[in-house]
């Protein structure tokens, strides 16, 4: 698989929306998928997360982002793996984090089916899961956040790309 979009970091102002969705605890193994300089997972780590892996298929995103693990004194606490998404085993993960796009929400889909055990909390950014429904929402501004809880109800839209912004949603981001 290659990159599904290249890096578009969240807002500052649109992290909480991924903790108010989905509090963290000590107990938490979070994962980013498609971690860019890794802002979320920082965050996770500050609001009590236990441990934290970035996956990112960008070398110099991934090499960014352990430099700042290092000067943050958080090496023992987070990793960033350079691989591509769908080469990486979720299961150890409690909680996943994914702003990619409707391409990569609907590859990763059996995945996370497969991989993440019960229980386990997935929020998407701006592309759900087509076919699942989210336990909730939260909206910023002009983007969504979804919540799902594995395993996730059937339910939402079954074809997603004609409903939600995709290359279309960067464009009008400005990238
Ligand atoms: C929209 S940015 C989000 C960055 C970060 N999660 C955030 O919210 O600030 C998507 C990131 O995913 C990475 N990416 C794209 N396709 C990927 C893939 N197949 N595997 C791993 N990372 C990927 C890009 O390089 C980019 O850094």
């Amino acid at each position: 698989m290659s990159s599904f979009v290249s890096w578009v970091p969240t807002p500052l102002e649109h992290i909480d929306p991924f903790f108010e969705l989905a509090p963290v605890s000590s107990s938490d193994v979070v994962y980013d998928l498609g971690s860019g300089d890794g802002r979320l997972l920082f965050a996770a780590l500050e609001k009590g997360a236990g441990r934290a892996v970035g996956v990112e298929l960008n070398p110099d995103h991934a090499k960014t982002a352990s430099g700042k693990a290092i000067e943050k004194g958080l090496q023992g606490k987070v990793t960033f793996l350079q691989a591509d998404v769908m080469d990486v085993n979720l299961s150890e993960a409690t909680l996943v984090f994914c702003y990619l796009i409707t391409a990569a929400s609907v590859a990763l889909k059996p995945k996370f089916e497969a991989e993440l055990k019960p229980g386990t909390r997935v929020v998407m950014e701006s592309f759900p899961v087509p076919g699942w429904k989210p336990v909730e929402t939260k909206t910023r501004e002009y983007k969504t956040f979804y919540l799902y809880r594995m395993p996730p109800e059937p339910g939402g839209a079954e074809t997603v790309a004609s409903e939600y912004p995709d290359a279309g949603y960067y464009d009008y981001l400005g990238y």
